[in-house]
């Protein structure tokens, strides 16, 4: 079965002017267990929004969402790493990564081998007890994503999580990312292909990261072109931007992505 599926999937909010306004949809899609799908779209077009449905933070106004059930009861469906900076600021980076196990209740000496092997994956052990402020932006993304991964979720729900951040530090998490994506899961390191829905407004990142790119209209967002990556795995950014290939097929999504980058600004502007 699927992981995800949606069908006719919508969300309507109550606009500044008390009048129903249509944010998101109707969206039609269905994610494999195992893939990684990137979502590219303009600002406001209703990306955080879907991601927010899937999660179960939010119910949608009409339509259907179907999630696979988790394989094992005690694990959770979905983390998430929120858009922007996420991290705990009143707890260490070790009380960070570890949250999501104290509220399942887990014992001690789990929760201290799981948070010791996420900062291992994701380069952060020598940091375990410092405080986000004590962090750089980079540090701190690399923390929502020991955190998520630490629930071990059957889909990791990613909203432009380096969004944030200066472009070297994006191209060291996005290749992090890849090699924890795509190692095989034999040191049990959390992240081995699992479902990734990835939110993104970058093309490139898209490319890189993903197996397949939704890309969304201007409000209220739907799926307008569906590309399907062919790059071989393992991938490093780099090496991979110096592909032809790689700048044809960035091109052609900006082609689609232009006018409705331009339709949210005139929409935005009146
Ligand atoms: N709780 C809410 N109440 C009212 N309107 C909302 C709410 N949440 C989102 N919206 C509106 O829904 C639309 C989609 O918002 P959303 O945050 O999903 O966009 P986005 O694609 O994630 O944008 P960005 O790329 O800037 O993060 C926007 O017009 C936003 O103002
Ligand atoms: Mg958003």
């Amino acid at each position: 079965m699927s992981m995800i599926q949606a069908h006719a999937l919508t969300k309507s909010f109550i606009g500044a002017d008390q009048r129903d306004f249509l944010a998101l949809g109707p969206i039609d899609l269905t994610i494999e267990a195992g893939e990684f799908v990137c979502i590219v779209g303009p600002s406001g077009c209703g990306k955080s929004t879907l991601l927010r449905l899937i999660a179960g933070l939010d119910t949608p106004t009409r339509g259907v969402l179907e999630l696979a059930q988790p394989a094992d009861a005690e694990r959770p469906f979905n983390s998430m790493v929120f858009q922007g900076d996420s991290t705990f600021p009143w707890l260490t980076v070790q009380g960070n990564v570890e949250y999501g196990l104290r509220m399942r209740g887990l014992g001690l000496r789990q929760r201290d081998e799981i948070v010791n092997r996420m900062l291992r994956t994701v380069g952060l052990t020598r940091f375990a007890e410092a405080y986000p402020y004590q962090l750089s932006g980079g540090m701190r993304q690399r923390v929502a994503l020991a955190r998520a991964l630490a629930n071990d979720p059957e889909v990791l729900l990613m909203d432009e999580p380096f969004g944030a951040l200066d472009a070297q530090n994006r191209t060291l998490l996005q290749d992090e990312l890849l090699q924890i994506w795509e190692r095989p899961t034999v040191d049990g390191n959390g992240g081995a292909r699992k479902t990734i829905v990835f939110v993104t407004h970058a093309i490139d990142e898209a490319l890189a990261l993903g197996d397949r790119i939704l890309v969304m209209s201007a409000t209220p967002g739907r799926i307008i072109d569906e590309i399907r990556v062919p790059f071989p795995r393992p991938r490093e950014v780099y090496e991979l931007k110096r592909n032809p290939e790689f700048g044809e097929l960035e091109f052609r999504i900006w082609q689609v992505l232009r006018q409705e980058v331009n339709a949210a600004r005139r929409a935005e502007t009146g």
